[in-house]
């Protein structure tokens, strides 16, 4: 695991987008050969997500074969709701890059099988044979995607009912009122991510100061479920110097 201490988070955005633009360039993706890239929602890769849209325009990065997958979605809100996972990656990122509309992975919410949802998604991921690089951020409580703690460590893409502390988190982005916030979601699995070739995890700010500490000191335990980012082979973090106050 590789440790990457910055001062503050649009350090951490702009180290990120560089490292992102690098790995596709280094590839040479083609239509036949596609980059395929594992991407978060949040507030913590937004500045990501500035900075690559900004390297875009500027020609040094092409997302035209590049193949995406998202980490999860809410169950229980429309696609096109404003707090839709979907609604935010367009907005933020997808609608401002070169990027073929065939080429983007979401999981829905709203098919009404979830089951078959997650095993349709599972099955296209490994049509690809493997993530290149899949970017992550983390939850105050060490949970990535929605692997909410106590998540098996080996799991792959399924439903998972969200905590109260995770609802009252994402609250902020509904109105404050936890009641708008969705019951449950569906997500990758923690195997899902560490089949990625590289993972590539950004933790900013003092409140994921447990949650860094965990991942780089704690022993690999299912509470924690970023602890099992220790048995990857290649994973780097990209965090700030609030994030770092517990290390
Ligand atoms: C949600 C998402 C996670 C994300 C976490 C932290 O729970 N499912 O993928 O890492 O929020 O989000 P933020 O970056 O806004 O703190």
């Amino acid at each position: 695991m590789r440790l990457i201490p910055l001062q503050n988070c649009s350090q951490v955005g702009k180290w990120a987008a560089r490292h992102i633009a690098q790995r596709i360039n280094d590839y040479q993706p083609t239509a036949e050969r596609p980059f395929v890239l594992g991407l978060p929602t949040g507030g913590t890769p937004l500045a990501t997500y500035s900075e690559l849209i900004k390297m875009h325009h500027d020609g040094d990065v092409s997302f035209k074969h590049v193949v995406t997958f998202n980490m999860d979605e809410y169950v229980g809100i429309t696609a096109d709701h404003p707090q839709s996972y979907r609604t935010f990656m367009f907005e933020n990122f997808f609608n401002h890059i070169d990027i073929p509309l065939e080429n983007i992975n979401l999981l829905d919410g709203n098919t009404g099988d979830n089951d078959a949802e997650c095993q349709r998604y599972e099955a296209k991921i490994k049509s690809y044979g493997k993530i290149n690089l899949f970017m992550g951020g983390v939850g105050n409580d060490g949970h990535i995607a929605f692997n909410e703690p106590a998540s098996s460590l080996a799991s792959r893409t399924r439903v998972k009912t969200l905590t109260e502390d995770t609802r009252i988190a994402n609250s902020r982005f509904f109105d404050s009122d936890i009641n708008q916030v969705p019951k449950s979601a569906l997500t990758i699995g923690v195997g899902t991510l560490l089949d990625a070739e590289e993972i590539l995890l950004l933790i900013t700010g003092h409140n994921k100061a447990l949650a860094l500490e965990a991942a780089v000191e704690g022993s690999v335990n299912h509470l924690w479920t970023v602890s099992a980012l220790q048995l990857h082979p290649k994973t780097v973090i990209a965090c700030d110097a609030p994030a770092t106050q517990e290390l």
